[in-house]
């Protein structure tokens, strides 16, 4: 892999150039450290809006003396108890520390601080390849600051921890998401000591919040390959943890000689699909919790087999009861995800069969507009290994798109609106609210989508007097 050391050209700007005349002004040394620099050296740099500051001394100093040279342009936060600052400026977001010393206590991942050297700094930091620095001071401006081997570790391919693991991960055990987190981003392995300390300490992930925890998973999902993440998860035993709803989808068993697939493998296989085809964070969980219910209740009968009743309508439920424990947002957007997880079985029936027109209309009215993330997650759940059969399944799905665009066309049934009102109804008949009205807006809807009427309203209108007439009503003359 060709890396990237010459740091010339990405400090040459106007900002790097008042750091360090800052810095200098105040006798200060700073350094840039972190994601910066391993990304610059990884040609990722386009990414990257917040950068990291260390100072041999007070960071606060440097990033207020900073502010006031940058005039109006710069927004200054002074977080005294961290001992650190932030200046957001040009759309980044420039944070400014003291380098110090840190040591953690068991019950916390806030460290008592003292100041520190460089190398220290360095080594209280979380991988090798996120402990590189570069110096932004005259003397050696744009050098590479490299104690632990980061450079050798990102050529290598290698996340691994600048002390023992044991202790950078129990000091923060958010650490150990992370360096799941960084192999799943740069496609990087996890060192095997590190892997073992991680196995070792999993438990210490409970004293992390929830919502630093989610924000880990939904980098890994965003990745383009998330079942390598969820295999390391698995893999160092933090999966059983964190989304015991997988990890029970695990295994396969055999009763009679029938066997059911491994839906926790299988799994991994549509969110490795779907990120082939979407980007939408939350059509990934959909894909990562659509058959969260298949655990509860599977059933074997002699009859038929192994069966998985409604486990559509349980991982929907399933999906609360999770986005709660982990304080993810209970709304549109967890309503989305249980939508699909409830409706993840709809399009692949009518994939296996012939699609007719009263099938997708049924399937447009039930999804609304959500018909079309609906199918992206149904095809990428197709992970059968009979390339047959393979092929039957996309071509009619490609037959069921067609058709969704030629039924929408004519008939209109997204965000449906029935063409006669309630209220119509009672004043044809002079009626108030009752059954009958409800008995036949239904007839209406129905016949609309077995495709007997058009979504049209005189159709409609000669439907409604034709089940009133049925129903013993009178109309009102008018
Ligand atoms: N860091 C650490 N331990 C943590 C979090 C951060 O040691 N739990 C250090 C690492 O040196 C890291 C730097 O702080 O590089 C900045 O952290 P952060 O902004 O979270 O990560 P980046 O490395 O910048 O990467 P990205 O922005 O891609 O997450």
């Amino acid at each position: 892999m060709q890396l990237n050391t010459n740091f010339n050209e990405a400090l040459s700007t106007d900002l790097f150039h008042l750091i360090r005349e800052t810095s200098s002004d105040l006798g200060l040394k700073t350094y840039i450290v972190g994601g910066f620099v391993r990304d610059h050296i990884l040609g990722r740099n386009k990414l990257k809006t917040d950068l990291d500051f260390v100072t041999i001394g007070s960071g606060i100093e440097l990033a207020k003396a900073l502010k006031r040279r940058l005039s109006n342009t710069g927004k200054l936060s002074v977080f005294k108890t961290y001992g650190t600052a932030m200046i957001k400026y040009d759309g980044m977001d420039l944070e400014f520390v003291g380098a110090r010393k840190e040591s953690y206590s068991a019950q916390s991942r806030k460290p008592a601080v003292e100041e520190g050297t460089l190398e220290d700094d360095q080594n209280r930091r979380d991988f090798t390849i996120n402990a590189l620095a570069v110096s932004l001071n005259r003397d050696d401006f744009g050098k590479l600051i490299d104690p632990f081997n980061g450079l050798e570790d990102l050529k290598r391919k290698c996340i691994r921890t600048p002390l023992d693991p044991v202790i950078t991960y129990s000091d923060d055990p958010l650490r150990m998401l992370r360096a799941i987190r960084f192999a799943s981003q740069l496609n990087f392995e996890i060192d095997r000591n590190s892997l073992q300390a991680i196995a070792k300490e999993n438990k210490r992930m409970a004293i992390i919040s929830r919502e630093r925890v989610v924000d880990e998973l939904n980098k890994i999902l965003a990745v383009d390959t998330p079942s390598k993440g969820f295999l390391l998860l698995d893999e160092v035993g933090l999966l059983e943890d964190i989304l015991p709803e997988l990890t029970n989808l695990k295994g396969i068993e055999e009763v009679e000689g029938q066997t059911h697939k491994d839906n926790f493998y299988h799994t991994l296989e549509v969110v490795d699909n779907i990120a082939k085809t979407t980007s939408n964070l939350w059509l990934r969980w959909s894909a990562l919790l659509h058959d969260i219910g298949k655990a509860p209740t599977k059933k074997f009968s002699k009859k038929v087999g192994w069966t998985f009743h409604s486990h559509e309508f349980v991982g929907a439920k399933m999906v609360y009861e999770l986005f709660k424990r982990l304080k993810m947002p209970l709304n549109e957007k967890m309503k989305f995800v249980q939508k699909m997880v409830f409706m993840s079985s709809r399009p692949i029936v009518l994939a296996q069969d012939i699609v007719t027109d009263s099938a997708v209309r049924r399937l447009i009215f039930d999804a609304g507009d959500y018909v079309d993330d609906l199918l992206t997650l149904c095809e990428a759940d197709i992970t059968t290994k009979n390339p047959k059969r393979f092929e039957r399944y996309h071509k009619n799905f490609h037959l069921v798109r067609k058709k969704i665009d030629e039924v929408e066309a004519r008939d209109h049934i997204r965000n449906f609106q029935p063409p006669i009102s309630g209220e119509m109804i009672m004043n044809k008949f002079g009626l108030s609210p009752c059954k009958e009205v409800g008995m036949i807006k239904e007839k209406i809807k129905e016949s609309i989508l077995e495709g007997d009427i058009p979504n049209e309203f005189e159709a409609a209108y000669s439907l409604m007097i034709k089940e009133g007439i049925a129903l013993g009503l009178k109309m009102i003359e008018e």
